[in-house]
């Protein structure tokens, strides 16, 4: 999809969709809907006036051939009341609101106009971005795909330099990185095993100019990830761990390294604490967490941050079988601590126990992990929030603000003493499941903490916002994309 500036008057633009938004009951048609109304012959206030066009958000009104206009349709999306408005997020809605509403219909060419306040880069960079996330389809593997596409859009009225070009860029690359890790996360287990995944990451890094390393069975071993070996067991697939580097071109000595660590269960059946049949089939999507810590990395190769940063992401299936773990076994992270696994199923906790020590190791000074943890995170958030959890509180508040910058919902979960207390093993150092009743997301947040230690960090449970089995406006059903923006602009922002 080619996307381009454009600054001709609104009625001479020859494309087959013109696209605007239109705030909650406004009647006074101005700015950019008067000059379309203008060209229109007062057509728009007379539509305004029927009750039709109501602006609420989201709602669209679709013109064919509108008098008085070059354009063949004139599509005018909802943009909800005035005062509830968010420059960033609403754009990102209402362009990919537009844009998905548009493509099965048959445009080629759309033109997308912004309104008076709205002209500057953060508007570009939204609008491009929701552009971009919402020309992604999960159906891969139809036969018959719908491949209707619009092929341009030209955005415009927006104001000339101050940055834009700029802006349309970076949103380019994080949209692009985002749909890249919707490809893996959309994969089912068949096709995206621990090593296929790995090869997916390496033809990645390599044409993002990252560097990479990939462990193998012998070398895991070596290193004696043993929390990890411990999941893989059960599987004739061998596991991997991904080591993805980015360096600035002039590393100052003795900054900060930003660690990002990503949960890649290529396929979660739970192992011996087998999981129930319905809805097991999701479970492909267990790679979430390692996918968007890739999608992160693949941005942040062209955004140049001014800090390191290096990638862990641990990928295994988790399965049952003849040398599955069986609850009950002791097993020994590579820290050295001793795990009683009480349930198969509390398995990314396990494979992130050893990736954030790893982490930690390899010279990481602050931590971010992703990872659909557990089903906890949904009673407590649905699929609205991610679950942010962290130590100490100021590096929580300050990736909390990139979320708040890159228009991502998440929410501050807590991890106090107490919670720790219910992880204690009668037999080993720690278990990996809660003993108490409830707060089944924070003790799992705890468990990760019990080997990231005190480096600052933030864990993110992305279990019910990594997919949505429903497709929205702006998004299509299946992988979100979900964490990668507010981490890019976090690591940006170091
Ligand atoms: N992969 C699951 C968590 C999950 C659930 C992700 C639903 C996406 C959607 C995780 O490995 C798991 O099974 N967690 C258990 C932990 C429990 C046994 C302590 C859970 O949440 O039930
Ligand atoms: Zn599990
Ligand atoms: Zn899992």
């Amino acid at each position: 999809m080619e996307i381009y500036l454009d600054n001709q008057p609104y009625a001479s633009i020859d494309v087959d969709a013109l696209v605007t938004y239109v705030f909650d009951r406004e009647h006074n048609l101005d700015g950019v809907l008067g000059e379309i109304d203008r060209a229109m012959n007062g057509r728009l206030s007379l539509l305004a006036r029927s009750g039709e066009l109501t602006g609420k958000s989201l709602e669209t009104v679709l013109l064919h051939f509108p008098e008085g206009l070059a354009a063949k349709r004139l599509l005018l999306v909802g943009a909800g009341k005035p005062d509830k408005f968010v420059a960033g997020s609403d754009l990102r809605k209402i362009a990919g609101t537009a844009l998905r509403f548009l493509k099965p219909r048959g445009p080629k060419k759309m033109a997308f106009l912004a309104g008076e306040g709205e002209r500057g880069p953060l508007a570009a960079e939204a609008i491009v971005e929701g552009l971009i996330a919402a020309d992604f389809e999960s159906d891969k593997y139809r036969s018959e795909r719908k491949n209707r596409a619009v092929d341009s859009v030209a955005l415009v009225g927006f104001d000339r330099g101050s940055g834009l070009a700029e802006a349309i860029d970076r949103a380019r690359v994080i949209g692009e990185s985002m749909n890249f890790a919707r490809e893996l996360i959309n994969e089912p287990s068949n096709k995206l095993t621990p090593r296929m995944l790995a090869a997916r990451a390496e033809a990645m890094a390599q044409e993002a100019g990252l560097g990479i390393e990939v462990l193998d069975e012998r070398k895991i071993a070596e290193l004696k990830m043993g929390a990890l070996i411990g999941v893989a067991q059960g599987s004739v697939e061998p596991p991997r761990v991904m080591v993805v580097r980015y360096t600035p071109a002039n590393p100052r000595p003795g900054a900060p390294v930003l660690g990002l660590v990503g949960k890649a269960v290529t396929f979660d059946t739970g192992g011996i604490s087998i999981k129930p049949a319905t809805n097991m089939e999701k479970m492909k999507y267990d790679m979430g967490g390692g996918a968007t810590m890739l999608g992160a990395m693949r941005a942040l190769a062209a955004l140049k941050p001014s800090i390191s940063v290096i990638c862990v992401v641990p990928a295994t299936e988790n399965m049952p079988g003849g040398r599955a773990q069986k609850p009950g076994d002791v097993q020994v992270a590579m820290s050295g601590k001793t795990i009683e696994v009480i349930n198969t199923d509390a398995e990314g906790r396990l494979i992130l126990a050893d990736a954030v020590f790893y982490a930690r190791k390899l010279g990481a000074t602050h931590l971010i992990d992703a990872a659909t943890l557990t089903g906890a995170i949904e009673v407590a958030l649905s699929n609205v929030h991610v679950g942010a959890f962290g130590t100490p509180r100021e590096y929580l508040d300050r990736f909390l603000e990139s979320a708040k910058a890159a228009g991502e919902k998440m929410w501050p979960m807590p991890i106090d003493d107490e919670y720790e207390e219910m992880i204690k093993s009668n037999i080993a150092d720690i278990r990996n499941t809660g003993s108490g009743k409830g707060g089944g997301a924070s003790t799992g947040a705890w468990f990760i903490k019990e080997f990231v230690e005190d480096t600052p960090w933030v864990h993110l449970d992305i279990a019910s916002t990594c997919w949505i089995d429903e497709g929205r406006p702006w998004l299509a059903k299946g992988p979100t994309g979900v964490a990668i923006r507010s981490i890019v602009d976090f690591a940006l922002k170091m």
